[in-house]
């Protein structure tokens, strides 16, 4: 097995030892699989209702089914005792947006299924920022701190500022042993959904700017945070990749289609045709500019295997009924987000 361990370390720092890896766990397709899913929605009390496809009336449940196969190699299956065992008494947090959230609920799912269900106990912590789910018997607690934008947001004379160059919440984010970052979803919102009346960035505040720039400005700042603040002889930091929405059929060769409401099976084979966003290219150069491999980010690389499940986003079968092709149903596309964290911690544990 050590061979697809190397490589997937290999896929978060910037220069790999290697060239020549045998398995890379992110080149792959999706297959048909009746072992599938990997829980029972029904049976996991942690899945919010924007997520819970099944409960509000998805019809069609191929999606379901779907394992991720890489080209070279098998995932490992998600072990769920295997892992709070290989994390006893630590904390595991997860810092980011909704999409933060979506991994977070898919795990505590898959760990609550594992671990006997109703059987095992947990308490549940929230405050308006943090939501912590401790498995007791087992000392391992996961943490959801929401931050849309990573940097920090502040109320000022002037109005909301989002400061490109500042991490406060960093202080508490290094007290885990494992931390999973992700930002994206919120950089391109305005009018009222945009939470902010300025940005600042080198102590210029400014009505707007160009939003792609702001976010390599905003990961750049995390990213140097990473590398001066974290102890990484403690802490393990991963990065969620850019998770892709499916509002555009020109993106997979279906125009005029302009949400996910009618797709229920995956696109075949490992390409989708419209490559992959921009976003995320901006995200691997921010890694490779500033990462150091003695200080390594891993990066879940999810964007590929996920832009060909146009399939597992909960359209209108959420509680509000609205139209959602950005997050994912669970159980659904982030189980396996899980399995290839769990592939990547089982080395570093
Ligand atoms: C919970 O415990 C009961 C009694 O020991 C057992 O019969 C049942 O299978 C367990 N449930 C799960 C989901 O492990
Ligand atoms: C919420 O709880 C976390 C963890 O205990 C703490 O770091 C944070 O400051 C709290 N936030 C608020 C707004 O109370
Ligand atoms: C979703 O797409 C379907 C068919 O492509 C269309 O009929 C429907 O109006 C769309 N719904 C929303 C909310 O965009
Ligand atoms: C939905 O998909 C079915 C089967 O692929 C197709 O026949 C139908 O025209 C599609 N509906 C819309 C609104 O795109
Ligand atoms: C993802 O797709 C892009 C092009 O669409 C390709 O350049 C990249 O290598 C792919 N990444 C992985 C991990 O397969």
């Amino acid at each position: 097995m050590l061979f697809i361990f190397v490589s997937i370390l290999c896929l978060g720092i910037s220069k790999c030892a290697g060239q020549d890896l045998e398995c890379n766990l992110y080149e792959g397709k999706w297959v048909y699989d009746e072992s599938y899913p990997l829980f029972d929605s029904s049976e996991c009390p942690f899945i919010r209702k924007e997520f819970d496809c099944l409960k509000y009336g998805r019809p069609d449940h191929l999606y379901l089914k779907y394992r991720w196969q890489p080209n070279a190699c098998n995932l490992p299956r998600f072990d769920g005792r295997d892992f709070v065992n290989k994390i006893k008494g630590k904390k595991i947090m997860f810092v980011g947006d909704s999409v933060s959230d979506n991994l977070w609920q898919s795990l505590l799912c898959l760990l609550h299924t594992a671990l006997g269900g109703s059987n095992i106990t947990t308490t549940v912590r929230s405050n308006t920022t943090t939501t912590t789910v401790t498995f007791q018997n087992y000392g391992v607690s996961i943490t959801m701190f929401l931050s849309h934008y990573l940097v920090d947001i502040e109320t000022e004379k002037i109005g909301r500022v989002l400061k490109l160059n500042s991490i406060k919440d960093g202080e508490t984010w290094k007290q885990a042993d494992v931390l999973i970052f992700n930002t994206w979803l919120w950089w391109y919102r305005r009018g009222p959904k945009q939470p902010w009346d300025y940005i600042e960035d080198d102590g210029k505040k400014v009505k707007d700017m160009d939003r792609m720039v702001a976010f390599e400005k905003g990961l750049t700042t995390w990213a140097k945070w990473v590398e001066s603040d974290v102890d990484h002889s403690k802490t393990k930091v991963f990065f969620q990749g850019i998770s892709p929405s499916h509002y555009n059929g020109n993106e997979w060769n279906e125009p005029g289609v302009t949400n996910c409401s009618n797709e229920t099976t995956p696109l075949d084979g490992s390409t989708y045709p419209a490559g992959e966003p921009l976003a995320s290219k901006v995200l691997k150069k921010v890694l490779s500019n500033n990462i150091t491999p003695s200080k390594p980010v891993h990066l879940l690389d999810i964007t590929n295997l996920s832009q060909l499940r146009k399939d597992g986003h909960p359209s209108k079968y959420n509680a509000f009924r609205g139209m959602d092709c950005t997050h994912w149903c669970l159980a659904g596309v982030p189980d396996t987000w899980n399995q290839l964290l769990y592939a990547q911690l089982l080395q570093l544990t």
